[in-house]
């Protein structure tokens, strides 16, 4: 070994040293930097925008005595913790309309009916009251239930008006409400239930037929309970309910329930209405209207005395007027479900290719399952209906002679 390796070496050494050095000092470093940012919680650094931002355009002063730490609304009588405003800050300051979120003030209007210290923010936002991190507060993560139901999940759902799942949860309070100012999709599916006649075939508050389910509680059901072989895309409770609504012989073949013909807009109206109908264990001066319920109007009932005393009083006795008009009988359904009966005679030979006498005693499709579950007939009260459609068919002819 000659003296000049020797040489290289040791300064090779030397440099090597002060590389390692230099080295450890940066992996400190990154370390330090790690642990500070993974103990520095996000909305430190909202809280601090928000300072900056309340210093720019409301002055020192005010920015002083912006609240610092976690921040939370207690609702003792609903069992919520919700620190939203540890980064929402500006909700209820004046000034702030225009800041980007998370500052902006909260729309006035509705905090003025829903006082936050009673209300907290998830009961109508959803998501996760306690979290503190973004994501997980807006309950876009796994295993939370209750999703913030804002822009990224109405995007999802492709509503035409992204806010508007936010709906749903309005009405798990105001579902006896007939109409609730700011929740018009449920406003609007609410219309169709009553338009459509659905409560023909489904108890919705404890009044209705029970040819299909009664949909009182329909909300508390959960994704798993539903059959998804014939739903396209994503498989999620809104999903089923909206494709159901659209064409429910399509998700169930085999199904009574008729199909309305109902626009997107309707049917996620729809579902979002259905899913509303959850059991909460709120107290009862948290649901508007619990003592109104559901009860039908002074004219409802005057027309069904009317008509169950008059020519008719067997159509409307056996509850086959929920869904029949019998027009020369003086029969108005409550829904149109069906058609009306006193074409019966002549329409059911030429739809069914059968007597009328045939199919009311072996009768298919809708009127098998309503005959088996929902009115029983006795083989003389069969005999009556028929007697009855007859008369009515013969009031209808000579209804035509005359205009003739
Ligand atoms: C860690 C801070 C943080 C917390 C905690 C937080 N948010 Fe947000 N929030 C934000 C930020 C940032 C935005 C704006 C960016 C965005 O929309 O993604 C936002 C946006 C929103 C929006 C508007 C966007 C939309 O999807 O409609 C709503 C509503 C909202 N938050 C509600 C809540 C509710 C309710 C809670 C409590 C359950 C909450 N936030 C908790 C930071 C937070
Ligand atoms: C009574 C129901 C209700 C309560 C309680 C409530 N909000 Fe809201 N919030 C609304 C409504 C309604 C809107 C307006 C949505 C729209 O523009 O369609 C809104 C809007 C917002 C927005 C703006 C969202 C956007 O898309 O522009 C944020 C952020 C927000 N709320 C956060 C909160 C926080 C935080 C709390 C609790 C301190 C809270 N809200 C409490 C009903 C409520
Ligand atoms: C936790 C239950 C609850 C939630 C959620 C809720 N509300 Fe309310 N709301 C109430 C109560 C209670 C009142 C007060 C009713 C009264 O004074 O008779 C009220 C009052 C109102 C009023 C005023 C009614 C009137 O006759 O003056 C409107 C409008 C309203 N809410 C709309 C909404 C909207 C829109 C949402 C969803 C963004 C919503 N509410 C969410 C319980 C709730
Ligand atoms: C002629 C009877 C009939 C009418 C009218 C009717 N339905 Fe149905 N509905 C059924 C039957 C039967 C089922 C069960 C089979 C199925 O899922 O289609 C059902 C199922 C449903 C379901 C799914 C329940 C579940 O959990 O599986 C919903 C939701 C529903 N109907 C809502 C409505 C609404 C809203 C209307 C009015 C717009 C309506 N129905 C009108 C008969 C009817
Ligand atoms: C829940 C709603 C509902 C009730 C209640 C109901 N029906 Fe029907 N009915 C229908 C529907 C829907 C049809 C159409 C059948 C089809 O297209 O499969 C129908 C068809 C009929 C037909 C054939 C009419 C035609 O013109 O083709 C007769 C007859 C009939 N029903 C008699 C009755 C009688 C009698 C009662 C009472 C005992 C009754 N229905 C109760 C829904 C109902």
């Amino acid at each position: 070994m000659d003296h000049k390796t020797i040489k290289d070496k040791l300064t090779f050494v030397k440099t090597d040293k002060l590389i390692v050095s230099l080295l450890g000092v940066a992996v400190l470093l990154l370390t330090g930097f790690i642990f500070y940012d993974y103990y520095t919680p996000e909305w430190k650094q909202y809280q601090s925008e928000f300072r900056d931002l309340v210093e720019e355009k409301l002055g020192p002063e005010r920015a002083a005595v912006a609240p610092s730490g976690l921040q939370q609304v207690y609702v003792k009588e609903l069992n919520k913790a919700d620190r939203c405003i540890t980064c929402h800050q500006g909700v209820e300051w004046k000034g702030l309309e225009n800041a980007p979120e998370p500052f902006r003030t909260h729309p006035k209007e509705i905090l003025e009916k829903h006082p936050i210290a009673q209300f907290g923010c998830t009961s109508c936002h959803g998501g996760q009251g306690y979290a503190t991190d973004m994501q997980p507060a807006h309950g876009l993560v796994e295993h939370w239930e209750e999703p913030m139901l804002g822009k990224e999940l109405g995007d999802f759902y492709v509503l035409s008006d992204k806010k508007a799942l936010m709906q749903m949860n309005c009405n798990t309070c105001h579902r006896y409400d007939k109409e609730t100012k700011g929740a018009g999709y449920i406003n609007r599916a609410k219309q169709l239930v009553h338009d459509k006649g659905c409560r023909a075939c489904h108890v919705i508050n404890g009044r209705g037929g029970t040819v299909g389910p009664d949909l009182t509680w329909e909300g508390d059901k959960s994704a798993e309970q539903f059959n998804y072989e014939r739903i396209k895309g994503f498989h999620s409770e809104f999903t089923w309910h909206t494709a159901h609504f659209k064409n429910p012989k399509e998700s169930v073949a085999e199904t009574v329930m008729p199909n309305f013909n109902f626009s997107s807009m309707d049917a996620q109206s729809l579902s979002m209405l259905v899913m509303s109908w959850k059991k909460t264990n709120l107290p009862i001066e948290y649901i508007p209207n619990h003592n109104v319920r559901d009860i039908p109007t002074p004219a409802e009932i005057e027309k069904e005395k009317q008509m169950s005393e008059g020519p008719g009083a067997f159509f409307v006795k056996k509850n086959c007027f929920v869904c029949h008009s019998v027009s020369t009988l003086e029969i108005d359904a409550a829904a149109q479900i069906g058609p009306d009966l006193a074409f019966a005679v002549e329409d059911v030979q030429s739809r069914f290719g059968r007597t009328l006498d045939d199919f009311l005693m072996r009768p298919t499709g809708t009127m098998e399952v309503v005959l088996s579950t929902m009115i029983t007939l006795t083989e003389e009260e069969r005999k009556e209906a028929i007697e009855k459609l007859r008369h009515a068919y013969e009031l209808k002819k000579q209804e035509r002679e005359s205009k003739k």
